[in-house]
């Protein structure tokens, strides 16, 4: 009920700070946006993926899963159904578009996922042409073995799934040894967790590289993570949208936060 409450206040705030492509003065940006983030095209080396998304919805069988610090369970393994696990989880078909569309319109060639669950955004991700490389993250074992099942079976080569606590792989400054194109955090969703992540992350990314925040109104205490994210040096357009949050660290812009209204529903 507090969440709740906390949400509809942040949602309120956001939408009506919030702007339309018509605000967007930055060429780059107003192409951006009408290209990527608001491209109703439905891509077709999709559909497959689709396809598992709604086998995993659908999937009522038990699996024990660990909670790895952000989901308020009361114990810290418990038994749920995936069907009922994914849909506090998974990416809707929207955003799984978006993903591939950014990637693709970036041509983003390496990606690190923290927070991979059953795979579909991997899965989303992986599909784009560019992509030659994704890392993905998962702590709770059995959700890891189900995606990396997947991953085999959906011939997703280009993708190495890791099972490990986040919290132990940002302690080792050199657990990945090449820089990335891309970042996207999905994984613990409290305040300190996204900015030691972001933190980690930092020094992999290059001169061009982008982040993506996920469920940055989740929470005030995700919100407040995000507010401290973009006012970073390293970032320079931030894009602020209700579910997620995209930071450039190009110079080539210059600092801006654009609040732009966009659901994706
Ligand atoms: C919101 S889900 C990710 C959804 C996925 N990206 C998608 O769209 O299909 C977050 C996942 O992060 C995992 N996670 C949370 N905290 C973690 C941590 N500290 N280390 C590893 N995985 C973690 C959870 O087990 C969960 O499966």
């Amino acid at each position: 009920m507090k969440r709740k409450i906390e949400r509809i206040g942040l949602f309120v705030k956001w939408f009506f700070a919030s702007k339309t492509v018509h605000s967007a003065h930055s060429p780059f940006l107003y192409n951006f946006i009408k290209d990527v983030i608001s491209n109703k095209k439905k891509p077709t080396h999709l559909d497959d993926v689709l396809n598992y998304r709604k086998e995993v919805l659908s999937d009522k069988s038990l699996i024990e899963v660990e909670d790895l610090g952000s989901g308020g369970q009361k114990q810290k393994i418990y038994k749920t159904n995936i069907s009922k696990h994914a849909q506090n989880s998974l990416k809707s078909k929207a955003e799984l578009r978006f993903f591939y569309n950014i990637i693709n319109y970036l041509g983003v060639e390496k990606i690190i996922e923290f927070g991979s669950s059953f795979g579909v955004s991997t899965m989303a991700m992986s599909r784009a042409d560019s992509v030659a490389k994704i890392y993905t993250i998962e702590g709770s074992e059995n959700i890891y073995l189900y995606a990396q099942n997947a991953f085999k079976k959906m011939n997703a080569e280009n993708i190495v799934a890791i099972n490990a606590n986040i919290d132990d792989v940002v302690k080792q400054k050199d657990y990945f040894s090449e820089k990335v194109d891309m970042v996207v955090i999905d994984a613990n969703h409290t305040y300190d967790a996204v900015v030691k992540y972001t933190e980690f992350v930092k020094g992999l990314m290059s001169e061009n590289s982008i982040l993506i925040l996920d469920d940055i109104h989740w929470s005030k205490d995700m919100n407040k993570a995000w507010r401290k994210i973009i006012e970073d040096e390293c970032f320079t357009l931030s894009i602020e949208m209700w579910q997620m949050g995209i930071l450039f660290t190009s110079t080539s812009f210059s600092k801006q936060n654009f609040k732009y209204r966009k659901l994706f529903l």
